[in-house]
């Protein structure tokens, strides 16, 4: 079933890969892909596994035949996280790993910013993405030269910058940061004013942390940005004992009403540790979705909200984007040096 030897000279489309790798839904494959089943069944009907096994056989097959990893973030779908993905985690995860993979092709299961971080890390592989519209609001909300006129009105004072930014944007940094280490990251310069991009909220919390000046940026996740704390208040009105734990992309006074705040990853560990009877994930869907199968005393109650962008990566377009070997990231050499150097001085650190 070697892709070499199928003929794959001209753009195919999912089901047309299907077809050319002869797999399509049977008993067989039924009774095959039944691990893979169990670990989505809380969340997935099992009406729907016939869509999704076959192509889930498919990317595991093209994955090795074309020695490629998926590194997939905590907000893709249960399917993608669970059944065809090598390396899950939060952004400084899937940076650190990035950085170690062996394999001739990485896929990014996340927006375009993991992608070219992958990409920055490891320059030599041929990184791909599903998806071409995986942007970021927080990306798009912030240019090189916004960073550079900031610099020039605030000479000397050091630049974080979230990695949810460009290569360009990254370029023009002293150091980036994620969710996870902003606060160390912040309070590890002798400055006593830095510059904080492009997360308005993000920074209005570390601010809130540090005796820093911060000096921010209008950036916000258009996904985080839309919970309020009237809406967390009510939840506990009428789910008495539930715990509350939320991104810090979220407004301070979103954190100020919850028990916890960390990175993505943080988020699903403290639900492993605390074992809650019942747990408000103020955060992207998917993620309730993800860890209630290895979580099942506890009760996941919404709400959630989607990140369009996230949702735009689905098994059919990681299986063309394998066979076809689209959408490939490139970054422009000088741009990829300096922002290497940013990224690096953070995981360095
Ligand atoms: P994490 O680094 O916490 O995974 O966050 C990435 C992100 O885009 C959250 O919206
Ligand atoms: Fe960007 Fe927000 Fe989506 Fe994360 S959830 S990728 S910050 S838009």
């Amino acid at each position: 079933m070697k892709k070499q030897n199928l003929k794959n000279t001209q753009y195919l489309s999912g089901p047309e890969i299907l077809k050319e790798m002869n797999i399509s839904w049977s008993k067989e494959m039924s009774k095959e892909t039944k691990d893979d089943y169990q670990k989505v069944s809380r969340v997935i009907p099992e009406i729907e596994w016939p869509f999704f096994a076959p192509y889930i056989k498919a990317i595991n097959i093209l994955k090795k035949d074309m020695n490629a990893v998926i590194l997939a973030h905590n907000y893709q779908t249960p399917e993608i996280f669970h059944c065809v993905s090598d390396i899950k985690g939060d952004s400084l995860q899937l940076a650190k790993e990035a950085g170690n993979v062996e394999a001739d092709i990485i896929l990014q299961c996340g927006v375009h910013f993991m992608a070219e971080t992958s990409k920055l890390l490891n320059m030599d592989k041929t990184v791909l993405i599903p998806s071409m519209k995986a942007g970021c609001s927080l990306a798009e909300s912030i240019t090189g030269n916004d960073v550079r006129k900031l610099r020039e009105k605030h000479p000397n004072i050091p630049v974080v910058t979230y990695v949810n930014t460009s290569a360009e944007v990254k370029a023009e940094s002293d150091i980036c940061c994620t969710s996870s280490n902003a606060l160390e990251i912040v309070n590890s310069f002798d400055s006593e004013e830095i510059i904080f991009l492009p997360d308005e909220f993000l920074a209005l919390n570390v601010a809130k942390e540090t005796k820093k000046k911060i000096i921010m940026w209008k950036g916000r996740c258009e996904v985080h940005e839309e919970f309020t704390p009237e809406e967390i208040i009510e939840f506990r009105e009428n789910e008495p004992g539930v715990k509350v734990i939320a991104h810090p992309e979220c407004s301070p006074d979103v954190l100020e009403e919850s028990d916890f705040s960390g990175s993505t990853s943080a988020m699903i560990n403290w639900v492993k540790d605390n074992q809650p009877e019942k747990v408000l994930m103020v955060t992207e869907c998917s993620m309730s979705d993800n860890i209630s199968v290895e979580n099942p005393n506890v009760e996941f109650v919404r709400p959630c909200n989607l990140c369009p962008h996230m949702k735009t990566i689905n098994l059919q377009n990681i299986l063309e984007s394998l066979w076809n070997k689209e959408h490939e990231v490139t970054i422009d050499p000088e741009i990829a040096i300096k922002a290497k150097q940013a990224v690096n001085r953070m995981i360095e650190l």
